[in-house]
């Protein structure tokens, strides 16, 4: 019997949560060999902490091989506490007449203290991924608290984009899916992210050759893309939230899978002309696992280097917006 991973989730009783958890403690995460102890953060509120604990209960009631323990908390340094993964889906949603810049403070101030306490506690070899949005400027912010923990072991989640992507291609080729290939996320995960569909391949051959109408991929795809998350909002009445935790699984799998080839936000060393220091979407090689190498051999084209330009505009923007609470 392998030695259990431990995995942090925050916002572990909220929607994403409700998908998640269970999705992690069957093996879709790590494998179907893989033991996990799930430890799972809520804000310190009642009704989330009650709420939590419903759900562990349900957990309890899948009597799930694979789970060997669940920790409850509100308190963070218990939760990320030798924690392999982290798993930061918690965060403050907008409110009604909030300005970006103040979501921005108000989350800061979650992944700031947040950041310090996974760097101070979790396990050595502890690797981050954040779900809450803004989910970029989240992982930066948390990300510049560590001291021990590496930069590269902060990512936050593009594959949703991906995966949205992917199937929107599919659809207009009229192809099943699994016939697209190498279509990857650039930016931010907001409607000014970049999916680069120059690259990606359908049935083997490049996508622009398949799908010939140019005006379509670069008006309708890119907005489809980008605006998906708005998209089920107006249809649901609230945010993505299966799609999002199958998404956080497909990051984590492939972090965990050498050789695999997929979009996540990674700090940014100035490729494809993103900023030092934004968490920019890029492709990805991942070498050993949870660890991997940005790929940066992709040409970009005029139109490209134009949506990369604003994508990263953004990201500069909201770096500023936080920039004082960096320290
Ligand atoms: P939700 O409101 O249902 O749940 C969020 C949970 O987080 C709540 O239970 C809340 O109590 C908890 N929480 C708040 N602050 C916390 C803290 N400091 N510590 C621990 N827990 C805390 O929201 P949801 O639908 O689960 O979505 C969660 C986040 O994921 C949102 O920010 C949403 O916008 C984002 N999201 C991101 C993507 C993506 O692709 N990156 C996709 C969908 C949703
Ligand atoms: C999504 O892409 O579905 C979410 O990030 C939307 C949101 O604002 O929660």
């Amino acid at each position: 019997m392998k030695n259990p991973i431990r995995v942090a989730v925050t916002g572990a009783a909220g929607q994403i949560g409700y998908s998640l958890l269970f999705r992690i403690a069957s093996g879709a995460m790590f494998g179907p060999d893989q033991p996990v102890i799930l430890q799972l953060i809520e804000a310190p509120v009642e009704k989330a902490l009650k709420a939590l604990e419903g759900v562990v209960m349900e957990l309890d009631d899948c009597a799930f091989p694979l789970l060997q323990g669940v920790v409850q908390t509100s308190d963070a340094s218990v939760g990320f506490k030798d924690a392999n993964w982290c798993l930061l889906v918690g965060a403050k949603p907008r409110g009604p007449g909030m300005e970006r810049a103040d979501l921005l403070k108000d989350n800061g101030r979650i992944f700031i203290e947040q950041g310090r306490i996974i760097d101070a506690v979790a396990a050595t070899d502890a690797r981050v991924a954040v779900v809450g949005n803004p989910a970029n400027t989240n992982c930066m912010i948390a990300a510049s608290q560590a001291r021990r923990l590496p930069a590269d072991r902060f990512t936050a989640m593009v594959r949703l984009d991906q995966n949205r992507a992917r199937t929107q291609l599919a659809r207009k080729a009229g192809v099943h899916l699994t016939q697209v290939r190498d279509i990857f996320i650039y930016g931010n995960h907001s409607p000014t992210m970049f999916p680069a569909f120059a690259h990606a391949t359908v049935s083997g051959r490049p996508a622009t050759s398949v799908i010939t109408d140019n005006a379509w991929l670069q008006g309708p795809f890119c907005e489809a893309v980008g605006k998906r998350g708005a998209a089920i909002i107006a249809a649901r009445g609230a945010s993505s939230a299966a799609s999002a935790a199958n998404a956080l699984v497909d990051h984590v799998r492939s972090l965990m899978t050498p050789g695999a080839i997929h979009s996540i936000a990674v700090k940014s060393n100035g490729h494809y002309g993103f900023d030092a220091n934004v968490w920019a979407g890029m492709p990805v090689i991942t070498t050993t696992p949870g660890s991997y190498e940005v790929i940066t051999g992709y040409a970009m084209d005029a139109f490209a280097q134009s949506k990369i330009a604003a994508t990263n505009k953004e990201l500069v923007e909201e770096r500023s917006f936080v920039a004082e609470m960096l320290g």
